[in-house]
């Protein structure tokens, strides 16, 4: 299955799928990796991968829906069946999300419906949360909104700062992602309307990637 990942930074997580990609647990071919900034070091971790990287910076454009137009022209060109958002840093307008509807996702560092948006280790903190997570979900056009794949979760210490947070979670999303990936890949996950089917079944909650990697 082709795979389209768009980055803005680190892209450890696009190097998670990379490594599943190796080691034969994903099957799906990542044909391009785009980033909005040219000195995203996951740019690096893709071309050491050997996968052709494009940047398109957003400052050469007008507009968001100018931008986003020019980004899916890119991503065409490999014709994706999944575009997966990596810390891609970027709002996407209504008119992209509704173009890749049930073919986007993206990884976000909390157990949504929590903390949507940013900063969410700081947030979680300070909310007193005693866990926290990430969760993977398909995009929608509402920011972090869109039905919720699967999620992983992990304690919140006592002495937690958001850095010790952020690691703790981000060592889960590089499990959480690929299992994602891999699961739309071998089609036993589907988006119909705005519901999350896994093998043929409304999922009526999201499963829970535990810590010894069985699932919830
Ligand atoms: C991750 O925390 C992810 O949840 C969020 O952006 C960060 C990307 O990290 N969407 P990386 O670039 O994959 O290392």
């Amino acid at each position: 299955m082709p795979v389209v990942v768009l980055i803005s930074g680190s892209g450890s997580n696009l190097q998670a799928l990379l490594d599943a990609q190796l080691a034969g647990e994903l099957p799906i071919k990542i044909t391009a990796v785009i980033s909005n900034r040219a000195d995203a070091y996951g740019l690096e971790r893709a071309r050491r991968a050997g996968v052709p990287t494009q940047v398109l910076s957003h400052k050469e454009f007008s507009s968001r829906e100018c931008y986003d137009r020019a980004l899916a022209d890119l991503i065409e060109r490999s014709e994706p069946r999944l575009v997966v958002l990596a810390g891609f840093m970027r709002i996407l307008s209504a008119e992209f999300v509704e173009r890749y509807q049930g073919r986007l996702i993206n990884i976000h560092p909390s157990l949504l419906p929590a903390f949507r948006g940013l900063d969410t280790h700081r947030r979680a903190l300070e909310t007193g949360a005693t866990e926290h997570g990430c969760s993977v979900h398909f995009v929608t056009p509402e920011l972090d909104a869109g039905p919720v794949i699967v999620q992983a979760r992990v304690p919140v210490l006592p002495d937690d700062d958001p850095q010790t947070l952020a690691a703790r979670v981000l060592a889960r999303e590089h499990r959480a992602y690929p299992l994602a990936v891999r699961w739309i890949a071998e089609g036993r996950v589907v988006l119909r309307g705005d519901q999350v089917f896994r093998d043929g079944r409304a999922q009526t909650r999201p499963p829970l990637l535990l810590e010894d990697d069985r699932i919830e």
